[in-house]
């Protein structure tokens, strides 16, 4: 069932309970930090005086006081949505409850069965008021309540149930406990010890920026895993059996300063920034670590790299860096396509993930399809403790600090980095790589400089009205070339195209008429030449050449982006002008780049 979802929620879950007696106002401030994961509209619930009070809208959770929230409580719960199951109205959005309000819940993914539920419901009485698949999870509650008053055995008859993917978060009127379960949506405790500063109490939350300013204290949900906590103590079991599970607490990495904004007007420019340090982090690794991934590598029958979006992007680039540097061939699929390739895995088979949110839909898919041929599955990922990260047999973190702007940037960098790094130990070349990279990262904390940025803005000046923007590139410049152009799309809604540059003349130079920009990703490699004759062909036919590389190409350039020559690390200072100009594409249109329409930064959904 896990992994037959159609649809399901993409959304941001988030409950606390404890000493603390502003739960309303936690939970409203932690739901701001996980609106990446949805913003059509939000709600929360929360106890007051054995009453439960329901607050939801339409609209960004940003825009909402949390002192709307300020009545004394000490459990609440609380939903940002992105909505598949109904559109975006009042009544759709969450927490739903049964008739009477005493049981509330939030929920992420979706109950497949739930109309054959309701349908039942309906039949014995139960009034519903949305179009959720959500609303039946408080009436199956309630008539589980019926026959016992433990509210935890309720909530676990209930999820018994249901057939599909979800985490919820329940409370109820009889109890001062928080519930929540999973089974394959994200769901993480935060844990509150009692010291002077902070309060006893524990939060549950889709994500840790929810709760990373009270605790970086966390406990990991498990798939087929419930908890039941008051505030005082806490309790894992098995969602089937009722069996306990014993916990460990881990420290996660992650600072307050990286997950907030700080000084920038945006994440995603802060996230841009941040690649003078987060590639530094990302190349960190534990050698002995890298050399027996390539080990691995040499000894597999066939390694696949699957991901999807930017993430299959960072792995074309090394698919280039598998061959150009190691002269060994791996095969990359888009994650959504892998289902395909399964006639080519064998026991001895590798399958390397790569995901900054480690949740992405298609990639766990990708997984359980090498698990059912006997293939090994490395992840490369980002979130430590997401669902990727625990399904797979070994993990490296590219350590890059929590990604909150929905289109993804340093992720990128830190993902070919780590690519690089095993492409140069498959050569027997390690440390050789790790220098490169180590100058890259110096060069590119050279050239992030304020004036660099202010020269990429007033070229966004110059084309935000075009309508059409085409970018091309050769050899590890083509994935390149494609991601600029989602960054573009994705952020300032103007249709841009990537393409190979050997490409433009069997189609696509049928698209360039006078004036229209198109951007030239080039390096100082083995295609350099044919990259600028493509150039030239562009500026016969009246282009706006903008060349991004090392050298000034006149006359194929009308302007020139400067960027340092990194040999085989090209693709990642490449990219970094094009994400900085995407921004303030983005932004000189009037667009929030942070959170651009019909996207969310979680992809839960096949
Ligand atoms: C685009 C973007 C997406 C993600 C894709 C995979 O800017 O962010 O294309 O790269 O949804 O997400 P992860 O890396 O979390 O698996």
């Amino acid at each position: 069932m896990y992994f037959s979802l159609e649809y399901a929620n993409m959304c941001g879950i988030f409950g606390y309970v404890g000493k603390r007696a502003d739960a309303g106002c936690i939970v409203v401030r932690g739901l701001k930090n996980l609106e990446y994961r949805g913003y059509d509209s939000w709600g929360v619930a929360y106890q007051v005086n054995g009453s439960i009070l329901v607050k939801k809208d339409v609209g960004r959770i940003s825009a909402v006081s949390a002192d709307l929230f300020s009545n004394a409580s000490n459990l609440a719960l609380a939903h940002t949505r992105w909505a598949t199951h109904g559109g975006v109205t009042q009544l759709n959005a969450h927490p739903h409850t049964n008739e009477d309000g005493t049981v509330a819940v939030v929920h992420n993914g979706i109950i497949e069965n739930f109309q054959e539920l309701k349908e039942d419901l309906l039949k014995r009485g139960h009034l519903f008021l949305s179009e959720t698949d959500t609303e039946v999870i408080p009436h199956l509650i309630e008539e589980e309540l019926r026959s016992s008053d433990d509210f935890a055995l309720a909530v676990r008859k209930a999820c018994m149930r249901f057939q599909g993917r979800f985490a919820i978060l329940a409370m109820h009127t009889g109890s001062q406990t928080l519930v929540a379960a999973r089974t394959g949506s994200p769901l993480i405790v935060g844990v509150s010890k009692e010291t002077a500063d902070h309060p006893q109490g524990y939060f549950i939350a889709s994500d840790i920026p929810a709760f990373i300013e009270h605790t970086r204290l966390v406990q990991y949900i498990d798939d087929g895993e419930m908890v039941v906590t008051d505030g005082n103590s806490i309790l894992f079991m098995d969602l089937k059996t009722g069996e306990e599970r014993p916990k460990r607490e881990v420290e996660i990495q992650w600072t307050i300063e990286q997950a907030q904004k700080g000084k920038y007007a945006h994440y995603m420019l802060k996230e841009i920034m941040e690649q003078k340090e987060s590639i530094a982090r990302a190349i960190n690794q534990e050698e002995e670590e890298i050399e027996t991934i390539a080990k691995a590598i040499r000894s597999a029958r066939g390694t696949f790299l699957a991901a999807s979006g930017t993430a299959h992007k960072a792995c074309m680039a090394a698919e280039y860096f598998f061959s150009v540097i190691a002269e060994h061939h791996v095969n990359v699929v888009s994650a959504c396509e892998f289902k395909l390739y399964h006639h080519f895995l064998k026991p001895e088979s590798l399958l390397i993930v790569v995901s900054q949110s480690g949740e992405t839909a298609d990639v766990l898919e990708a997984i359980k399809i090498a698990r059912s041929k006997g293939s090994k599955v490395l992840a490369i990922v980002n979130v430590q403790g997401s669902t990727i990260d625990r399904e797979a047999d070994y993990t490296l973190y590219i350590n890059a600090g929590p990604e909150r702007g929905v289109a993804s940037t340093k992720a990128l960098t830190g993902q070919m980095a780590v690519l690089m790094l095993i492409a140069y130990a498959l050569k027997g070349a390690l440390r050789e790589g790790k220098q490169l990279l180590l100058d890259t990262v110096a060069q590119i904390n050279d050239m992030l400089n304020p004036r660099y940025v202010e020269r990429i803005e007033h070229l966004a000046e110059k084309i935000r009205q075009k309508n059409d923007l085409y970018i091309i590139g050769r050899g590890w410049n083509y994935p390149m070339a494609l991601e600029s152009a989602i960054k573009i799309k994705e952020v300032s809604y103007i249709h841009a195209e990537g393409f190979a540059g050997g490409e433009l003349k069997h189609g696509p130079i049928a698209l360039i008429e006078e004036g229209v920009p198109c951007v030239v990703l080039a390096g100082n490699d083995e295609v350099a030449v044919d990259i600028v004759s493509n150039a030239l062909e562009l500026k016969a036919r009246g282009a706006y050449v903008i060349g991004v590389g090392p050298a000034r190409r006149r006359p194929a350039f009308d302007e020139w982006i400067k960027v340092p020559d990194a040999g085989a690390a090209q693709p990642l200072v490449n990219i970094i002008p094009m994400q900085i100009l995407a921004y303030f594409l983005a932004v000189q249109r009037g667009k929030d780049p942070d959170m651009p329409r019909n996207l969310a930064k979680s992809v839960t959904v096949k």
